[in-house]
């Protein structure tokens, strides 16, 4: 899969985003092992800490369709270059995180910059 493809997503889903509060869009798009797309924005509440983050949007997704096991995944804001995913989503990324690990793609300018989850987590906690 052509990560290129991943991040149109995310862009396309960041327009979808409802963030009237921190008026900073985000949009993920989610590629499985069995090479299926989700796609997810965050979306924010007037209590501030409901706010879900597009990236467990996305992963909610993924679940819900019945799949357990993320290969990568696009993340985008149009407000900044190199939109990290904030560490309660790599938590939750490390739970779905199969053998051979995901990698988190990220745009820089015109360019993607491509990390893994095991950089991005090191140690993530597992039961
Ligand atoms: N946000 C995400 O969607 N993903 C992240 O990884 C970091 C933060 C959202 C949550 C909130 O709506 C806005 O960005 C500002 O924190």
């Amino acid at each position: 899969m052509d990560y290129n493809i991943l991040m149109e997503k995310a862009i396309e889903a960041s327009k979808n985003s409802y963030s009237p509060y921190s008026k900073f869009p985000v949009g993920a798009c989610v590629l499985t092992t069995n090479n299926k797309i989700y796609t997810g924005c965050n979306f924010e509440n007037s209590s501030f800490g409901l706010t879900i983050c597009a990236e467990r949007n996305a992963i909610g997704s993924a679940i819900a369709d019945g799949e357990r096991k993320i290969k990568a995944i696009a993340i985008y804001s149009p407000n900044t270059d190199n939109c990290y995913p904030c560490g309660a989503c790599r938590q939750v990324l490390h739970e779905f995180r199969p053998e051979n690990g995901i990698d988190i793609v990220l745009k820089q300018g015109n360019e993607l910059i491509c990390h893994t989850i095991d950089e991005l987590l090191p140690e993530g906690f597992n039961l």
